[in-house]
C-alpha cells in the first residue's frame, strides 16, 4: 500500500491498552488520566481481524505497544494468534520492562524475538521519580532475562530530558559498550497532558552526540533497510558490543521514510503520531462492517497520511498532539 506521497506503508503499530503500570512525567500526569472503559477498547478478536486485513493489503510488520502491553490480560495468547496470520513477517513489542522478567519466556515462546524497552534513567531514585513509583531493579531484571533467553535485537529507549538524564548519557553509552543492546536516545515530543515543559526540558540530539563522542569513538552504520530498521540513526561504539541510536522527530524529521500506521487502543487508525486525523474502525466493527468496508477504511487512513508533521525546534513547546502517548502507543 502506498500513500499520497509514494511511501510504502507496511508497518502497523498496535496499542492494545491505554493502561500502564507507570506514570512517566512526560507521558501522563501523576493525578492520572481518564482511562477508557472495557467496552471502549478493541477486543483481541477485533484487533486480529484488523491486522489480518492490513496484512492482506500489504502490512508486513506489527509492533505491539500500550500504555503498557504486558498489563493486558491474555496478551500472550493474543501474540500466538497474531503469529498465525499468513504474510505477517515481523512482530515486535515495546514495553516498560516492569513485568518483563515474569513474561519474557512466554513472549519468546509465543513468537516475539525482538523487543524494545523504555528506560529513562539508570539511577534507582531518578527512575522512581520520573516514572512516579517505578522500580528500576525490576526493569533491569527484565532486561537481563530477555538477554538470557536470546531476544535480539534488544533496544533500550531513553527519552532525553534536559536536567534529568543528560548527565547519564555516558552511563547509557557504557551500557551499549558492555552489552549487545541498541541504546537509543529519543527527543522529547510534546504529547498529550504531561508534567514536562517541552520547551524547557527538550535536549537536542547534537549535544548528546557530542557528549558521547567526547569519550567514545562512534561509527555511523550505513542505513540498512532491514525488517528491524527504524527511525533511529545508529552508530557503533568502537570496541563496544552494542550500538547507540538517535531518534530525532523534533530536530530532523524522518517523515519522508515513514512507513507507519497506528491502531489506537480504542480502535482508531491514526495516520501520523503527531497529527490528529484518525479513522474510527471500532465503530465500523461494532456495526458488523463487511471486509470490503474494513479494507476501504484502512486505505482511507493511509491516504490521510500527511507529507510531514509540523513539529520543529522553534515551536516545540506547543502541544502538537492532544491525545496521550499511552493511547497511541508511541
Ligand atoms: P523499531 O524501529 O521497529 O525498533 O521500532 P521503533 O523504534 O519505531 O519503536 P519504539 O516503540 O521503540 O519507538 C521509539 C520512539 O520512536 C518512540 O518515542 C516513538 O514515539 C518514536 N517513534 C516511532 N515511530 C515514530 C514516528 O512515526 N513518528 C515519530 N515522530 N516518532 C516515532
Ligand atoms: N516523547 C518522546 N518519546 C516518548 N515516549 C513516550 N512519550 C514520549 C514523548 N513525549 C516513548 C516511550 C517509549 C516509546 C514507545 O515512546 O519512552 O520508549
Amino acid at each position: 500500500m502506498f500513500d499520497k506521497f509514494d511511501r510504502e506503508i507496511n508497518y502497523l503499530r498496535v496499542s492494545i491498552t491505554d493502561r500502564c503500570n507507570l506514570h512517566c512525567s512526560y507521558c501522563r500526569p501523576k493525578e492520572g488520566i481518564s482511562l477508557k472503559g472495557h467496552d471502549d477498547i478493541l477486543r483481541y478478536e477485533e484487533i486480529i481481524r484488523i491486522v489480518s486485513m492490513a496484512v492482506k493489503l500489504g502490512m508486513i510488520k506489527v509492533r505491539i505497544t500500550g500504555g503498557e502491553p504486558l498489563v493486558r490480560r491474555g496478551f500472550i495468547e493474543f501474540i500466538a494468534e497474531l503469529k498465525k496470520i499468513n504474510g505477517l513477517q515481523d512482530i515486535s513489542l515495546t514495553t516498560n520492562g516492569i513485568l518483563l522478567a515474569q513474561y519474557a519466556q512466554g513472549i519468546f515462546d509465543a513468537g516475539i524475538h525482538r523487543i524494545n524497552i523504555s528506560l529513562d534513567s539508570l539511577d534507582k531514585e531518578k527512575y522512581f521519580h520520573i516514572t512516579n513509583g517505578g522500580n528500576l531493579d525490576a526493569v533491569l531484571r527484565g532486561i537481563a532475562k530477555a538477554e538470557e533467553i536470546g531476544f535480539s535485537p534488544i533496544k533500550i529507549n531513553a527519552v532525553a530530558i534536559k536536567g534529568f538524564n543528560d548527565d547519564e548519557v555516558l552511563a547509557f553509552a557504557k551500557l551499549a559498550v558492555d552489552k549487545p543492546f541498541q541504546v537509543r536516545f529519543i527527543e522529547l515530543m510534546p504529547m498529550g497532558q504531561c508534567n514536562l515543559d517541552h520547551g524547557e526540558d527538550y535536549f537536542p540530539m547534537t549535544q548528546l552526540i557530542q557528549k558521547i563522542s567526547s569519550k567514545y569513538e562512534l561509527e555511523q552504520l550505513k542505513v540498512k533497510k532491514s525488517k528491524s530498521a527504524g527511525p533511529a540513526t545508529i552508530f557503533r561504539i568502537k570496541g563496544g558490543r552494542g550500538e547507540v541510536g538517535f531518534i530525532n522527530p523534533v530536530s530532523s524529521h524522518f517523515c519522508s521514510t515513514c512507513n507507519r500506521l497506528r491502531l489506537t487502543a480504542d480502535g482508531r487508525l491514526r495516520a501520523c503520531l503527531l497529527k490528529e486525523e484518525e479513522i474510527d474502525l471500532k465503530k465500523a466493527l461494532s456495526e458488523n462492517c463487511s471486509d470490503a468496508v474494513l479494507e476501504r477504511l484502512i486505505r482511507e487512513a493511509i491516504l490521510l497520511k500527511p507529507k510531514h508533521h509540523d513539529l520543529d525546534c522553534s515551536d516545540r513547546h506547543l502541544k502538537k498532539c492532544h491525545r496521550d502517548m499511552s493511547e497511541i502507543g508511541g
